[in-house]
């Protein structure tokens, strides 16, 4: 046997640019950690606490019990497609055709497909940290370019005007946008949203993936706006990512939805084609009546999270060493902790990094959170407030009472 083909390796060049997923792996070990009868809260994973609706689950088995179970169209069925439709024009004053419509395994998946589907070797991807940490991987595993630019606390981790202007080059395909955002719950208002239009008008080449996956969990009366809403011209060249995941608490039934070009969705329905051919056909007719029926539960749940961010707020704001931003959206909140760097733990542990700061939090006080590191701007932790009141109370508590007994190192 050649040597050549005893060291080769089975993983292709493009895997080499790719992290496996921080935010996974500190989820398996609070799981593990939980088998094993430790007194966890998990504040790390990034799902609604609340059920799928009943009459959604309803209209799955009624799917399964009516035969739905055969291969549909690659960019989904014609009826989810219109109630797509019907919701864009509906909530966001967004007019779409249905071939400007594809359905997905997911958000992700949408992103994925749209990234594949576009991005030749080198191409240039911008995307604001701190970000949701598969956008750097997935646009590695398409062969494209990750341009990070660092937006920190102190611009309420927004891009601006003059740095996406900065970023931009002749190889820049995509800038991605997410508001609410994920992991800061930042958000971006319409006078924001205008100030990078006005940029993005300067460089027809760049198209804009808006990832608006949060959009109904925005808080202290915000109403979500699109970049679509303040540039209507945009629409061509822009990319809508949505999903039923987070507003409908269905992470687990993996549907998402793109709406763009013609062309683009065309491209996307390629990829998707020859993967995974459609998104599953019980989901999609869940996902059918998730979108045309009541949504009167939006408000309310979007008032539970925003009483949850206030809790957490306060609480870590108490903290010596930690600084949190209260959110606008979303749920997570996003403290600077970079006043615990450096700090020792009765142990004698010194504290150097946020990912040392979760895994003494996990291992020693068991409260999982997720480190700044995964979404590109570090010391911060990311909190999901995602879970009971009680809970995050109880976990505030702890994270205090751990950070009184750190040392200062002179
Ligand atoms: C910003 C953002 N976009 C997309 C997704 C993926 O959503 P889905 O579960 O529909 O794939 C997530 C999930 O955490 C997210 O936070």
């Amino acid at each position: 046997m050649s040597s050549i083909t005893a060291k080769s390796s089975i993983r292709a060049n493009r895997l080499e640019a790719v992290r496996p997923s921080m935010i996974l792996e500190l989820v398996q070990k609070a799981r593990q950690l939980m088998a094993d009868g430790h007194p966890i809260i998990d504040l790390g994973i990034g799902e609604p606490d609340f059920e799928t609706p009943q009459h959604v689950k309803e209209a799955a088995i009624k799917a399964i019990a009516n035969n739905e179970t055969r291969y549909t169209v690659v960019p989904g069925t014609t009826t989810l497609r219109q109630a797509i439709v019907a919701k864009f024009e509906r909530e966001n004053r967004l007019n779409y055709r249905q071939d400007e419509i594809s359905v997905s395994g997911g958000a992700k998946q949408v992103i994925y497909n749209a990234m594949t589907a576009t991005l030749s070797p080198g191409d240039e991807v911008i995307i604001p940290a701190p970000f949701w940490s598969s956008y750097p991987d997935i646009v590695a595993i398409a062969e494209g370019r990750p341009v990070v630019v660092d937006c920190p606390q102190g611009q309420r981790f927004l891009i601006s005007p003059e740095q996406l202007n900065a970023a931009i080059t002749p190889r820049t395909k995509w800038l991605i946008l997410n508001s609410p955002s994920n992991p800061t719950g930042g958000v971006y208002g319409p006078g924001h949203l205008e100030a990078l239009a006005d940029v993005l008008h300067r460089y027809p080449h760049v198209h804009i993936l808006s990832d608006d996956i949060y959009e109904h969990l925005m808080f202290d009366g915000r109403r979500f706006t699109s970049i679509l809403n303040v540039a209507p011209d945009l629409q061509d060249r822009t990319l809508i990512v949505n999903g039923v995941s987070k507003a409908f608490a269905m992470t687990g039934w993996r549907i998402g939805y793109g709406a763009g070009s013609k062309d683009i969705i065309a491209a996307m329905n390629v990829v998707q084609g020859q993967s995974c051919t459609h998104a599953c056909s019980i989901s999609q007719a869940a996902a059918f009546a998730a979108l045309t029926g009541p949504t009167d539960f939006f408000a309310k749940r979007a008032a539970a999270f925003e009483k949850r961010r206030d809790v957490v707020v306060a609480a870590l704001n108490t903290i010596d060493g930690v600084d949190c931003l209260t959110p606008e959206g979303a749920f997570y909140v996003y403290p600077d902790c970079s006043g615990l760097i450096g700090r020792k733990t009765p142990a004698g542990r010194v504290l150097t990094s946020d990912i040392d700061i979760c895994s003494w939090l996990l291992d020693e006080h068991h409260v999982s959170a997720v480190p700044g590191a995964a979404f590109g701007l570090s010391p911060h932790l990311r909190i999901s407030t995602a879970a009971a009141t009680d809970d995050l109370e109880n976990a505030c508590g702890r994270i205090a009472a751990a950070c009184a007994l750190l040392e200062r190192v002179q």
